[in-house]
């Protein structure tokens, strides 16, 4: 088989490199790739948003799947062009890719089918937003209704703090016309799961559970980015909560855009808040998550190539999914100033001391090659992984591998799965 995977990112490095464990497949394309890509796919010189082009590129090359890494493309209905010219095509088609491209849908699509989220309410109006601020008391979070990259929702602590981001959403238009809506809702405590599942529409088929580390700092403190690293599974996804979540949010999400004539097929990506009464959707995603791909992937044991083909023709009852026991921990290496400004073109050393590595993947992100360098190229650089017996084991493995690559200015946080390792109880 001949797959083309469209992406430049960590997480499109991770599919690359498993869809490459596959028996099935003799060659890969990546539209427009990485370097790290390069050494396992051929990359291609077309762009995510250049739909026309990718769909002449699948035909001229008999491209028997193609499978679609970030949201955009998704949104921009790339999976609906591809069908129409009978190309097998992974992910959900523009009218179910709405779920992630408009937090006023998502959150609409919650309410009206009883699935537990936050109390929000929706605007589209500048001053009436700000009035209702005055009305709240923080803290209160403040969303922009489109994509945004991850960085489009506000946790606020203060009501002042929740008037500027509405000024930056609505007033400077920072997220353009995504900003034309927001949602302000309430803020919710607990602990934060991403569960994703593939589905067909009919069948479900949930993936192992995996943590995101949003904010930029250790210890969850600054800004929101795109994801800092993840760590998979999660201890507090037990038996029980899993059962929970899939009775009370997964099975009725999946019929929720059936009944909204919006049926869904790929992988479905639900973040949760694990609350004192239980789980609630924070966000839906349409795509797997970056960086939770790079950790779920790491211990996907089945070849994802069939799963994605019983996704598209319907037949997931007919699949298994096999996981690998051991525990896996991605830490996300960084420009300094991500998630604001930064500086690309920054040297990048130790890639080949971590080549062929059993258990260690580095997963290219914001990279290019320049004289025959691996150099910067983005927020998010690199995306270290590293599997172990635990997730303590795990996290010891990644931050040793991570101590071996440097680049001027490379930030990344010191705790990743910090949180998932249980404090030693004290010997007395
Ligand atoms: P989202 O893109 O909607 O998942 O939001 C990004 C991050 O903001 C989430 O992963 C949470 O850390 C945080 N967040 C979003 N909504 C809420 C909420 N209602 N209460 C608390 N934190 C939230
Ligand atoms: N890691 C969060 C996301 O992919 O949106």
């Amino acid at each position: 088989m001949k797959v083309l995977v469209i992406g430049s990112g960590g997480r499109e490095h991770s599919l690359v490199w498993k869809i490459a464990q596959s028996p099935l497949v003799s060659k890969i394309f990546c539209a427009p790739g990485n370097p790290g890509i390069s050494e396992l796919a051929e990359c291609i010189n077309i762009t995510v948003d250049q739909t026309e082009q990718l769909c002449e590129f699948a035909v001229q090359e008999n491209i028997d799947l193609t499978v679609v890494g970030p949201e955009a493309p998704l949104v921009d209905g790339i999976v609906d062009v591809f069908n129409e010219h009978g190309l097998k095509v992974f992910g959900p088609d523009k009218k179910a890719a709405i779920l992630e491209d408009s937090k006023v849908f998502s959150k609409s699509l919650l309410k009206k089918h009883g699935i537990p989220t936050a109390d929000f309410k929706c605007f589209d109006d500048y001053q009436q937003a700000r009035r209702y601020i005055a009305s709240k008391e923080a803290p209160i979070v403040v969303k922009a209704d489109g994509l945004s990259k991850g960085k489009g929702v506000f946790v606020c602590k203060t009501n002042d703090e929740a008037l500027q981001a509405i000024d930056s959403i609505m007033k400077d238009k920072v997220f353009g016309e995504a900003g034309d809506q927001i949602v302000i809702e309430e803020c919710l405590v607990g602990e934060e799961i991403s569960l994703l599942a593939f589905t067909d529409g009919k069948n479900i088929v949930a993936m192992e559970s995996s943590q995101d580390h949003k904010t930029v700092f250790d210890g969850d403190t600054g800004p929101n980015t795109g994801g800092m690293g993840a760590y998979s599974p999660v201890p507090l996804m037990t038996d029980k909560l899993y059962l929970q979540v899939e009775k009370e949010v997964l099975v009725p999400t999946v019929h929720a855009m059936n009944r909204e004539g919006r049926p869904y097929k790929g992988v479905i990506y639900i973040g949760l808040m694990i609350t004192d009464v239980g789980p609630m959707v924070l966000e839906y995603n349409v795509r797997l998550g970056d960086p939770e791909a790079q950790v779920i992937l790491s211990r996907m044991k089945s070849d994802i190539v069939p799963i994605m083909l019983a996704t598209i023709s319907e037949e997931l009852d007919k699949v298994d999914l096999e996981w690998y026991s051991q525990a896996s921990v991605c830490v996300v290496m960084a420009s300094g100033g991500y998630p604001g400004s930064y500086d690309n073109g920054k040297e990048i050393t130790g890639l080949d001391s971590l080549k062929n590595q059993d258990g260690i993947s580095v997963f290219h992100a914001g990279t290019k090659s320049a004289d025959g360098k691996i150099v910067t190229n983005g927020g998010r650089v690199l995306g270290v992984v590293a599997c172990g017996e635990g997730i303590e084991d795990a996290q010891k493995n990644v931050y040793g591998a991570v101590s071996k690559i440097s680049f001027d200015g490379v930030h990344y946080r010191r705790d990743i799965a910090s949180k998932a390792i249980t404090p030693p109880t004290s010997t007395i």
